[in-house]
């Protein structure tokens, strides 16, 4: 049931949506999805029909959003070329869509205007740039995030003490 067909391979996760919207309703759910992660023993042997499948079976449920990681942040730091996009998903899938992986300022704009998506999330630039919106608002440069803080237990070093932008820029 939960293993080896596309179907079956998606099953968990449709299910699990089913029973978060039966809960507290579709208008409050959101998904967050990484098909193309080769990662944490998580490779699938056909992500993009994977991703494809998923979008149109989510149409079901009217959820708020779908979420995606970038199929070129199939590594967990860096940006690889890959042969695939999100604009299949992008389509077929009827509620707000969000992108995320590798975007800057200038490419995160490009996403927008060019109506790959509806908002795009930023991880590590936002972690190390807590004004990161003013920041892009201004074109301000940013500050670099550390990657030896990024999964340490202090709550501070590496999370909330990225400096903001002097107040008279
Ligand atoms: C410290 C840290 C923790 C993260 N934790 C998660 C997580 O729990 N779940 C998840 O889906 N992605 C997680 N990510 C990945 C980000 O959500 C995002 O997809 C990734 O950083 C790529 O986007 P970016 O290039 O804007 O950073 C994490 C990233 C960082 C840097």
């Amino acid at each position: 049931m939960y293993g080896g067909s596309l179907e079956n391979r998606c099953r968990f996760a449709l299910e699990i949506v089913q029973a978060v919207v039966d809960e507290i309703g579709a208008d409050k759910v959101g998904i967050r999805l990484s098909p193309f992660a080769s990662y944490s023993e998580a490779p699938d042997s056909n992500p993009e029909a994977l991703g494809l499948y998923m979008a149109k079976a989510l149409n079901k449920f009217g959820i708020l959003y779908c979420h995606v990681v970038e199929p070129r942040m199939v590594k967990i730091n860096e940006k690889f070329e890959t042969p695939y996009s999100l604009r299949p998903m992008r389509d077929a899938f009827k509620g707000s869509f969000i992108v995320a992986g590798g975007y800057n300022r200038e490419d995160g704009n490009n996403a927008i205007f060019s109506g790959y998506a509806d908002l795009v999330a930023y991880g590590r630039l936002f972690l190390s740039n807590p004004d990161l919106p003013w920041r892009f608002e201004v074109d301000a440069p940013l500050n670099k995030y550390n990657r030896e803080t990024f999964y340490i237990s202090d709550p501070v070093v590496g999370y909330t003490d990225y400096p903001f932008l002097a107040s008279d820029i």
